[in-house]
């Protein structure tokens, strides 16, 4: 028994080994079978990377069978329950809880970031009333490398980590404008004697007091729902991250794409779907139908399966008591019942039992946003703000790492063979490839 791959090209009855590491072989192992000398080797095809790994990682774990999900080998139950959002963020950047002393300074850094150039600020006015405030976001990270041209110097660990602190402490303060921006109220500075969720809520909520008072089991909530969505290893936006920094483009433009990435539906969108979902279900005694109408093929159940858990999404276990401790302060979500309905029926059920489909984190979230007082379009830009921490950490391992070279992926071809320019008078057709 050997860690090797053996294989045979059946075109030319070679045979081939290939090392095993790690349970994964190279995929530059197989250019060693060419069916002819001027043959550039064989390559492997996966569209959606559903079973290539393009990193080594040592951020985050996630066993997709058994529900299990790490940070630094820590399991987010126990960060949920006895961790804060800075200190989770620490983990992810650093790999390490931090000491007494590291916190207060890792907090004191992230809070003296929190204030924005007085140009962004009359950058983001220049939006319309009704901009989305994800594109808001989106657009004002990617402005912000204009803002710290020091940022191109990725190779400096200096320079880089002033980057990463300046964009945990930033993006909060761009989501929190773009959504006053939308109400159309002043936007609210940050306060410094404030913790990173309560200044959070404060840039957001606050009216004419002179202080925001911050609900305590609100914070929590907050605080919690940050810590589930810091990280979630290589999913799409992460993938972006790591792809653009790879060209050694600045970490601003690197999460703006990022960030551009999370917004589309079947990433950090799912949870506004699941509202418009509940929403047009209406009543519980509607969901037996609206079940039935999933399995008939007519739309999907929103919120419902993932790539990669084939079990329940320990984060949405979590999410669904922190829903209830919500809802004890801000009155309970009407649509809470058609979720509660929904997942008892679809967890009963053959059709979602069998295709292993389970809440995933974004069942819930979206109810408890709701409850905050958030609008829908808000949503995928509290899922960012978190996740900020993962995508940065995600960045700094792939910036320095001596393995990873530019992203650059192969293709099949499978356009026309070479052919002759034809001039505009002899072309019979018209254009079919958009
Ligand atoms: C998350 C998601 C995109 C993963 O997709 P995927 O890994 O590519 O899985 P597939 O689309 O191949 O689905 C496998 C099977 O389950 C079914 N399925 C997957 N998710 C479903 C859902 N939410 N409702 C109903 N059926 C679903 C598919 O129709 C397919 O059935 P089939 O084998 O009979 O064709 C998918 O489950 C989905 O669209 N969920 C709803 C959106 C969502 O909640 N996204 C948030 C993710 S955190």
């Amino acid at each position: 028994m050997t860690d090797t791959l053996t294989f045979t090209d059946g075109r030319t009855g070679t045979t081939f080994d290939a090392p095993i590491e790690d349970g994964t072989v190279r995929a530059t192992a197989l250019r060693q079978a060419r069916a002819s000398d001027d043959d550039f080797g064989l390559m492997t095809y996966d569209p959606a990377f559903m079973n290539t790994a393009s990193v080594r990682s040592a951020i985050t774990f996630i066993d997709g069978d058994k529900g299990i999900l790490r940070y630094r080998g820590y399991p987010i139950e126990q960060l949920a329950e006895r961790s804060t959002y800075l200190e989770t963020a620490h983990l992810l950047i650093f790999g390490e809880l931090p000491t007494q002393e590291e916190l207060a300074h890792w907090a004191h850094d992230v809070t003296h970031h929190t204030f924005l150039h007085e140009n962004v600020k009359r950058l983001m006015e220049g939006f319309r009333y009704d901009a989305h405030p994800m594109g808001m976001l989106i657009s004002v990270v990617a402005a912000l490398s204009t803002f710290y041209p020091e940022a191109s110097k990725v190779d400096d660990r200096e320079v880089r980590m002033r980057q990463v602190v300046r964009l945990i402490a930033k993006v909060p303060t761009i989501a929190a404008w773009s959504f006053r921006h939308n109400q159309g109220l002043p936007y609210v500075y940050p306060e410094n004697e404030l913790g990173f969720t309560a200044n959070f809520l404060s840039m957001i909520f606050r009216m004419a007091e002179p202080r925001y008072c911050v609900e305590p089991a609100l914070e929590r909530a907050l605080e919690v729902l940050f810590i589930l969505h810091a990280d979630h290893e290589q999913n799409c936006s992460a993938n972006v991250m790591r792809s653009i920094g790879s060209s050694k483009a600045d970490p601003y433009v690197s999460l703006a794409g990022a960030a551009a990435a999370l917004y589309g539906p079947l990433h950090g969108g799912a949870n506004e779907a699941v509202l418009r979902m509940l929403a047009e279900i209406g009543d519980v005694r509607r969901v037996p139908e609206f079940i039935s109408s999933v399995k008939a093929g007519h739309g999907r159940l929103m919120g419902f399966g993932h790539r990669v858990y084939k079990n329940y999404d320990p984060r949405a276990r979590i999410i669904k008591q922190t829903a209830d401790e919500v809802f004890e302060i801000t009155g309970r979500n009407p649509l809470l019942d058609i979720a509660l309905e929904l997942e008892k029926i679809a967890l009963e059920d053959d059709y979602f039992v069998s295709r292993r489909l389970y809440p995933n984190v974004d069942f819930y979230s979206g109810l408890i946003y709701q409850a905050l007082g958030l609008p829908t379009a808000m949503f995928p830009v509290m899922f960012a703000i978190p996740r900020t921490a993962g995508w940065l950490a995600q960045w700094l391992e792939g910036v320095q790492d001596p393995e990873q070279k530019i992203a650059r992926p192969r293709q099949i071809y499978m356009g026309s063979d070479e052919r002759d320019f034809v001039a505009i008078e002899d072309r019979g057709r018209a254009a079919t490839v958009a």
